[in-house]
């Protein structure tokens, strides 16, 4: 896919994103032998070839395996500094990157390694490229809450690296619900909170993300569109959603990308960013979403622009940074 100019130097956040959906076949081919542990490809061709899926859990299981080759602090430094390099040169300057803990832990890694890896790479980030960052730990919705519980229990050590608490997995069976201890108790502790709801699962789910769990921004969220007195409430209170084109269409919530359901939402009033979620898994980074939205729905720069704008608005930042990334902004669209 071609990027546009105007996308390609278009300042941007990253609001959706899994380091762990980052691991490029080449790096896990090489941290593979290095860590001597087998995979089930032997080239990246291979791999690539495997990435085909006809749903959220399809997807999940190759995901898993995959990152089960990650085993020491350096792994995971190397794979967070990887994709900043990768999305220096997407003008992405902001990232609010979610990583799955229980998928380590439940495998015998320490929480520490894990994220203290993650942080190095982060810092090698702001120093190298100026990109910011926040870290959200997601909750394994497809495990008990108890076990979800026993992980906010293994993050309080390591309360400055990580800003929030997130909910991914697989979705269908697993409703926001399921979580209103640990939300609870997170949000006490001071955790901000975010939720993927409606990429597979209903409505409801949506509403149980924001009422029940008070998520300040739902993940995906497309399905929102089927709750039309949902869809006017969130839009009115600005309730912002990172929606994930490429991934939409590669787990088949959408049979084509002109099916998306972007401009609806736009419709609608709601208040989108547009992030790339897995995107060694999914054929592109963030300037490929927003490059895909406009070759399939025609959706113009100025549009575009003001998706990046949300980007930076719906970030968690302070009001400094928050600034200084608008005015870059700003700046971008005045002398272009
Ligand atoms: N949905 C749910 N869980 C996930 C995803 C996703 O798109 N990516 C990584 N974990
Ligand atoms: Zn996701």
């Amino acid at each position: 896919m071609t990027v546009s100019p105007f996308i390609e130097h278009l300042p941007k956040a990253e609001l959706h994103l899994h380091i762990e959906g980052t691991f490029e076949p080449e790096l896990m081919l090489r941290i593979a032998r290095r860590n001597n542990v087998p995979l089930p490809f032997a080239s990246a061709d291979e791999a690539k070839a495997a990435y085909n899926f006809s749903n959220l859990d399809e997807f999940l299981s190759i995901y898993y395996q995959c990152m089960s080759v990650l085993i020491t602090q350096d792994d995971f430094c190397d794979l967070t500094c990887a994709y900043l390099d990768r999305v220096a040169a997407q003008t992405v300057r902001h990232a609010e990157i979610f990583f799955d803990p229980q998928a380590h832990t439940s495998r015998g890694m320490d929480f520490a390694t894990v994220c203290n890896g993650i942080r190095a790479g982060l810092d090698y980030g702001r120093e190298r490229h100026g990109i910011t960052s926040r870290l959200i730990m997601c909750f394994l919705r497809h495990l008990e809450e108890d076990d979800a519980m026993a992980t906010l229990e293994q993050a309080m050590p390591f309360r400055e690296s990580i800003y929030a608490v997130g909910l991914d997995s697989s979705e269908t069976g697993n409703p926001p619900g399921k979580f209103t201890r640990v939300f609870a108790q997170a949000r006490d502790a001071g955790f901000a909170a975010v939720a993927h709801a409606g990429e597979e699962g209903p409505a409801e789910y949506v509403r149980e993300a924001v009422d029940i769990l008070r998520v300040q921004r739902i993940d995906h969220g497309c399905r929102v569109l089927d709750d039309p007195s949902l869809t006017s409430e969130l839009a009115g209170r600005a309730i912002p959603f990172t929606v994930c084109p490429l991934s939409n269409h590669k787990l088949r919530v959408v049979d084509t990308l002109e099916q998306h359901p972007l401009r609806d939402m736009l419709d609608a009033g709601l208040t989108v960013t547009l992030n790339s979620d897995d995107p060694a898994f999914f054929g592109g980074y963030i300037n490929e979403n927003y490059q895909s939205m406009q070759d399939r729905l025609g959706i113009d720069d100025a549009t575009l622009a003001s998706i990046a704008r949300n980007s930076f608005n719906a970030a968690f930042l302070d009001d400094t940074r928050r600034a200084e990334l608008l005015a870059q902004l700003d700046s971008y669209l005045n002398t272009r």
